[in-house]
């Protein structure tokens, strides 16, 4: 198991256009280049643990797969193939639920599988709505965990589903069934989640509409006649990544971060409106629009006071880990709230946070769905990620105040694999075991 020592930092003023590319975009990218009968041209597709084990399930599938270094160019099989061996989705909840989705669909037979965490997380959020309309997947603990085997079954029934959470993974599992359901599907969600599967199956072709109602976001999905368009992608870095930087730059006195080619869809930014409401300076430039908004955002440091977050989780769910350490260096009592869905994350996200923060001398209290920080003075800790890549860089930026040893630091790279080395840039961290 591999730590890191992260020492105090002096202020900093640096650009950053090597930020990991976004996780949720690579992932959809390799998986809907499946949807099509024509070649996919996918750049800056995340080459990362998470990424890298979904673009090879594709080629399990029957894909081919051609990597010319700056793009991936994915030729799709006249119909998707039964793999020879076990589907490893490693570490990534999305991997899993939207190739559940996919696959429920489809002729054959598909046993998704993964690391020791995710084989801890629940999966019944996407199989109990896609039983109910006709999908054959079985798994340990009654079907709630991995591994999961999928007998996909052709005739899916078409549905009008209530989503009882606002999860972009359930959405898009349900998005991907509904293309092979006999007939038109609604699906609903109490919250707008993160929509890149509707930009992005609507920009390849798919007849996907949107709308709110009753204060829920609606989904009508029309089932695939014929296969979609290709993709024709260059993937935006990943905003979630980038805000560490961005709590980098706003915690440690005088700093001031540029961080290049960011996707600014809304759902996805949320984070540094709130670091803008504790005091930092946030300039957004936006600069394209392919697919989604794209664009550059700077940070600079200011004084942070506290905040209270319990509006848009599901916009800034990934970040939270990162902005805890935000709001322990600010001035006052800050509150999260109605975040109860980190505790299914790639660790129990409440949980840890908890405990570390605790670990390098900062008060909090922890609530069912959140927990409240206590600003004040950070202190040098041994602290654990738990296997978790969000909560092992939020520490080792926390590391940028008071120094910090961060254990079991593998994770970072089924997100973000250059991460430490752009911290280089900041301040000296050494390796350790
Ligand atoms: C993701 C959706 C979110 C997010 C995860 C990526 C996606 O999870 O936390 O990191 O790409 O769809 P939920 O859908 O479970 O909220």
């Amino acid at each position: 198991m591999k730590s890191l020592r992260v020492f105090p930092a002096k202020s900093f003023d640096i650009e950053i256009a090597a930020i990991a590319s976004d996780k949720s975009i690579s992932h959809r990218s390799a998986m809907f280049s499946l949807l099509s009968d024509r070649p996919s041209t996918i750049r800056n597709f995340l080459r990362a643990e998470d990424t890298l084990n979904t673009l090879q399930i594709v080629q399990a599938l029957g894909a081919e797969v051609e990597d010319s270094g700056s793009s991936i160019t994915i030729t799709p099989p006249s119909s998707i193939q039964e793999p020879e061996d076990l589907l490893d989705c490693g570490n990534s909840g999305t991997g899993m639920r939207l190739f559940c989705g996919l696959l429920s669909g489809v002729r054959g037979f598909f046993v998704l599988t993964g690391d020791q965490y995710l084989r801890k997380r629940p999966m019944k959020r996407v199989v109990v709505p896609l039983r109910d309309i006709g999908a054959r997947i079985d798994g340990r603990e009654e079907g709630n965990k991995a591994p999961l085997a999928i007998r996909g079954n052709e005739v899916l029934e078409p549905f009008d589903y209530e989503s009882p959470i606002a999860s972009a993974q359930v959405k898009s599992a349900m998005i991907l069934a509904a293309l092979r359901a006999k007939g038109r599907c609604k699906y609903s969600e109490p919250e707008l989640s993160r929509d890149h599967t509707e930009r992005m199956l609507r920009g390849m072709g798919a007849n996907i509409e949107t709308t709110s109602k009753n204060g829920r976001y609606e989904v009508w999905i029309e089932p695939l006649k014929a296969p979609l368009q290709s993709l024709d992608i260059t993937i935006p870095a990943d905003p979630s990544s980038a805000f560490f930087f961005a709590v980098a730059a706003a915690i440690v006195p005088g700093s001031r971060v540029v961080l290049k080619n960011l996707t600014l869809n809304p759902t996805r930014i949320e984070a540094f409106r709130v670091l803008e409401q504790m005091g930092a300076k946030v300039q957004l430039i936006q600069k394209e629009n392919i697919y989604e908004p794209i664009g550059d955002i700077i940070v600079e440091y200011a004084p942070l006071r506290a905040v209270e977050v319990s509006q848009n989780i599901p916009w800034l769910i990934d970040e939270l880990p990162a902005l805890s350490i935000a709001m322990a260096v600010a001035k006052g009592r800050s509150v999260v709230k109605g975040a109860k869905e980190l505790r299914v994350k790639e660790s129990d996200r409440i949980a840890t946070v908890v405990e570390n923060l605790r670990k390098c001398g900062i008060e909090v209290e922890e609530f069912e769905d959140g927990y409240a920080i206590e600003g004040g003075k950070l202190h040098f800790a041994k602290v654990k990620s738990h296997g978790d890549h969000r909560i092992a860089m939020s520490f080792l930026i926390a590391g940028l105040v008071s120094g910090m040893e961060v254990e079991d630091v593998e994770c970072i790279e089924t997100s973000f694999p250059n991460f430490v080395d752009l911290l280089r840039q900041i301040t000296e961290v050494r390796g350790g075991n």
